[in-house]
């Protein structure tokens, strides 16, 4: 029984044709963590607002909460540092430091702190001669700074585009970089900007990006709106020809933050990011103030069943299905024939709106004979088994989504 399963478990490794992902054993499902930039964004001054400015306080806190409040739990286990931890020049040997004001520690001992409470520690950087904020960029130090980052233990890196020179300067910087992390022996995530710098000026050659990177940005910063929100999911119904046959364990189109728990999104459109974020294989890092937040939207970002979609094992990026009468429907196929399926309603006027969804409609991977289907967001609800042409009323807020799990009669007892 034993040989059995190893011969099946051989099998599986050996026969895992196209991962896509860069080859560092890393971020096979979805990064999941937390990122500073959309809520804290670039507040240097800690006179002026000691609670929000970019300090290894601010960390130190969110890390603690992070283990406190269950996010930790839930999966969120990556701590990001994104612009504006630097000082503004490099060392007497050329290394990077820290604000020396802002993270008198440095970023060593918050490696270590982050490390003591069972999460890893992301850090940011840039492939030009600055950082967007305008500290030392990592242009001519790229194995430098990436023996720096495996040095003080840091686990992922946000490598950002700006002042990046020519267009060959920048892939040949993402690739550099990529290799000189590879080269330190330390296992970091390698999160880029890449295409979203690239394809103003070229064609991206996607496959080519998730050789070196584990996720990339395509598109501009979220903000804290509804009108950024749909923004990003419209560009990436657009380019989902080509975003996601890219994507797959090791490599992930990144459509930014999710900004659930601020200020500018109702419930409706809370569940709408959750729900696509999930669907598209997002990497889930949240940019908002674990400190205070609603119980609500807390409970939506912990849903464990919602977040089960996005960490799905297949590491299938979900697409657009059907653009009608201002409803849009999208699939993501999971793990053993079962379907993520939503259904988000894009008219801003009037109230809920009825959607018939029918099993005929889901493009690919309905393959149950018996199909059990539960929704799971904006609330749960056991609908119970029905076959593969199952016909369902839903009721769908303006811009709310529902978001259903098609589970496929081969994993149900
Ligand atoms: C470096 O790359 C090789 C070849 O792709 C891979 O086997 C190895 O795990 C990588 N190491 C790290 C630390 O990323
Ligand atoms: C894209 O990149 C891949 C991998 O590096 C390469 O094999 C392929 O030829 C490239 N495609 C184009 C159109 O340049």
């Amino acid at each position: 029984m034993k040989c059995v399963w190893w011969a099946l478990i051989a099998a599986v490794v050996l026969c895992m044709p196209g991962v896509p992902g860069l080859n560092n054993g890393l971020a096979l499902t979805p990064p999941m963590g937390w990122l500073h930039w959309e809520r804290f964004m670039c507040e240097t001054d800690c006179v002026k607002d000691p609670t929000n400015c970019i300090s290894e306080q601010l960390f130190m806190q969110m890390a603690d909460v992070m283990v406190s409040n269950g996010w930790l739990k839930a999966g969120y286990k990556y701590l990001c540092i994104d612009d504006c931890w630097l000082a503004t020049h490099r060392d007497a040997n050329n290394r990077l430091q820290a604000d020396p004001t802002r993270f008198p520690g440095g970023i060593k001992k918050l490696a270590d702190y982050v490390h003591a409470h069972g999460l890893l520690l992301g850090i940011y950087q840039d492939v030009g001669k600055q950082t967007c904020a305008g500290y030392p960029g990592s242009q001519g130090f790229y194995e430098l700074d990436a023996q720096t980052f495996a040095d003080w233990g840091v686990d992922l890196l946000k490598f950002d585009g700006c002042y990046y020179g020519t267009l060959e300067q920048l892939e040949d910087g993402y690739r550099h970089m990529s290799i000189a992390l590879n080269r330190t022996g330390r296992h970091i995530v390698y999160s880029c900007e890449w295409p979203f710098y690239s394809r103003r000026l070229s064609k991206v050659n996607y496959t080519e990006v998730a050789e070196y990177c584990n996720s990339w940005r395509n598109f501009d910063d979220i903000q804290d709106s509804w009108t950024s929100l749909k923004t990003m999911i419209d560009f990436t119904a657009a380019l989902q020809d080509q975003l996601v046959p890219a994507a797959g364990p090791g490599a992930w189109n990144d459509p930014d933050m999710l900004v659930i728990g601020n200020f500018g999104l109702s419930w409706d459109q809370e569940v709408t990011q959750m729900a696509l974020w999930s669907i598209m294989a997002a990497p889930l890092l949240m940019s908002n103030d674990l400190r205070d937040i609603s119980p609500r939207s807390k409970a939506l970002l912990q849903n464990q069943e919602v977040i089960a979609i996005n960490q799905d094992s297949l590491g299938a990026q979900g697409y657009r299905v059907l653009k009608v009468d201002s409803f849009e429907l999208w699939e993501k196929p999971l793990a053993g024939g079962s379907l993520a399926v939503s259904v988000t309603n894009r008219k801003e006027i009037g109230g809920a709106r009825c959607f018939i969804l029918s099993g005929s409609m889901l493009g690919k991977g309905l393959a149950c004979k018996k199909c059990y289907l539960t929704q799971l967001l904006p609330t749960r609800y056991e609908y119970g088994s029905y076959n593969a042409t199952f016909v369902l009323q839903l009721s769908v807020n303006p811009s709310g989504t529902v978001l259903l799990k098609v589970e496929s009669d081969i994993i149900i007892k």
